[in-house]
């Protein structure tokens, strides 16, 4: 997908690198994500390798955020489908093709962490299990 060409999801539309509103992401996040506070987005997707999001009637229902090393690893982060979509198919949807634009964009290789309950969903998205650290800073 070039950026800004839509392609489509079981109805919602995935859409590579859009602008998004702080509202719109802080509404999904908010919905998604308990502890998350309001924030501005612009810093954030500055740095990033690239991003996907799903509209349904307009209204933003999945986000996806990919950032990279510059060489061939990238990192996903801060998959989201909103509660009102989620088990339709919408988070492996955006998840996949995140990882097609970060292919495309020159990674070979992606990265992901997430909670234990979460692994058939990573699975599912075609990621295998490996080791991995985390530090708290
Ligand atoms: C994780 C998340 C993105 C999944 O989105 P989704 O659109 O509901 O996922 P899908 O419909 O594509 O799921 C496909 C399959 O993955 C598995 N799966 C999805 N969510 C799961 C969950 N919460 N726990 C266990 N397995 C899950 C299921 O096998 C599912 O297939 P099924 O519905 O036929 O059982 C969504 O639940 C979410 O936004 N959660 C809150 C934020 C979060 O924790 N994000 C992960 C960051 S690492």
């Amino acid at each position: 997908m070039a950026p800004g060409d839509p392609s489509q999801a079981d109805g919602a539309v995935l859409v590579v690198r859009p602008d998004l509103a702080d509202a719109d992401l802080n509404e999904l996040f908010g919905a998604s994500w308990p502890d998350r506070r309001p924030a501005s987005f612009a810093p954030v997707l500055a740095r990033s390798l690239t991003w996907i999001a799903a509209r349904r009637a307009g209204r933003l229902v999945g986000f996806v955020n990919v950032v990279g090393d510059g060489g061939v690893h990238a990192f996903i982060l801060d998959t989201t489908v909103h509660p009102d979509e989620r088990r339709q198919r919408l988070g492996i949807c955006l998840v996949r093709a995140a990882a097609d634009e970060a292919r495309a964009r020159g990674a070979e290789w992606l990265h992901v962490d997430y909670e234990p309950q979460l692994e058939p969903f990573y699975v599912q998205c075609g990621f295998r299990q490996t080791t991995a650290g985390l530090l708290r800073l």
